[in-house]
């Protein structure tokens, strides 16, 4: 099948280009954070770090006078062999943000386009924009599906890069992998993809919705994944690229850290992680009963919301007719808010089943 005739066949919502402000969901001041009592507002997972990477990491301080060199080694081998490719096609950075902003430094400073779905997380496509590029943002249909076409459409002549986060945020809308992997397959080789995959394991599918097996026949496909989310190391600050060697080398050009910004901590506490899946199974399946209590919620009141495989969930509290961020920041209950189509959409992250049983609760009471 022709690349145009497939994709107008795979593609359901409709989408025009638009130019939606950028936000800032997750921002809370620092006075809010010490005093929250519930964080529903950035997409951390409640439960880690898990119980083996603290134990592994008691014992860290005393290398902490050294260079992590061979720690760095030994997280990009780990995950060689986790991916069946070298370590030399990783790239390791303090948070996958890190390494997002670096991507928006090189293509932006060659001043070309990233094309990406809105909303979306826009650390990158906005560094591409600092840096003299340009963003074009294809807005989601009402029920968040991102169409393939529309995206496609609007690749022009200056476009270098395509943009996208599957799992979306502030979405959670989530494309088939088989969709995205045909779709990636017959992008033209000259327009490179960052598959953004924070939240891929939390999805119905887990890893195998990954476009890692990709890479391999793809040198234009560029994935960026994170301990942050399910594995639950947010705090400690690390995250990775898997590209071609080529690229990698290249974008060394560009980093401003001699690729050593993950501190020992952060690489020893992703190493152990990575042995501890059974802790990234029990995340997921916690998060989705979250999920799926949430979603009942919002059907009881009646809330618009957009279907999610990640580990938070959009809904329009307009209809409510409460000052619901006002209330909730009121409550000390931490949430997520996000510009969608004219009104102010709730992205809220699932917490433990205690602190969604107190946001619900609230909620109820405040709705009466
Ligand atoms: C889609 C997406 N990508 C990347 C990040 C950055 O995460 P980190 O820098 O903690 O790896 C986030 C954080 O929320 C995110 O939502």
């Amino acid at each position: 099948m022709q690349r145009r005739s497939w994709l107008r066949h795979s593609t359901l919502g409709t989408a025009a280009l638009l130019a939606l402000p950028t936000t800032h969901w997750a921002e809370s001041s620092p006075e809010a954070v010490k005093n929250a009592e519930i964080r529903l507002n950035a997409n951390e997972n409640p439960y880690g770090p898990s119980k083996r990477v603290r134990k592994a990491l008691q014992s860290m301080s005393p290398f902490g006078n050294r260079y992590p060199w061979a720690l760095q080694q030994e997280l990009k081998n780990k995950l060689a062999r986790r991916f069946d490719l070298s370590p030399d096609w990783f790239f390791l950075g303090a948070g996958s943000a890190e390494l997002l902003g670096l991507l928006g430094q090189y293509y932006g400073s060659q001043k070309r386009g990233v094309v990406s779905p809105s909303p979306i997380f826009p650390l990158l496509p906005q560094y591409v924009a600092r840096h003299g590029g340009q963003w074009k943002q294809i807005e989601m249909a009402p029920d968040g599906e991102i169409a393939l076409l529309a995206i496609d459409q609007a690749i022009d002549a200056n476009t270098k890069l395509l943009y996208i986060c599957n799992p979306n945020n502030p979405t959670g809308w989530t494309f088939s992998s088989h969709a995205l992997k045909d779709y990636c397959k017959t992008m033209p080789k000259q327009i490179d993809i960052c598959i953004d995959e924070a939240y891929i394991e939390y999805t119905k599918e887990g890893e195998s919705a990954s476009l890692t097996e990709l890479v391999k026949e793809n040198p234009n496909l560029i994935i960026c994944r994170t301990f942050s989310k399910a594995y639950g190391l947010a705090g400690m600050r690390i995250g990775y690229m898997i590209a071609h060697p080529d690229r990698i080398k290249e974008l060394k050009e560009y980093h401003t850290g001699f690729e050593l910004t993950a501190s020992a901590y952060a690489l020893r506490a992703a190493i152990v992680a990575l042995d501890d899946q059974e802790f990234v199974h029990q995340s997921r399946l916690k998060n989705r009963d979250a999920i799926n209590e949430m979603i009942a919620f919002c059907e009881t009141l009646q809330l618009p919301f957009i279907p999610s495989q990640a580990n938070h969930l959009a809904f329009n509290p307009t209809s409510l007719d409460i000052p619901f961020f006002a209330q909730m920041e009121q409550a000390s209950i931490r949430v997520g808010r996000f510009p969608y189509q004219g009104e102010d959409w709730c992205r809220l992250t699932m917490g433990t089943s205690r602190e969604m049983r107190a946001f619900r609760e609230k909620l109820q009471d405040l709705v009466g």
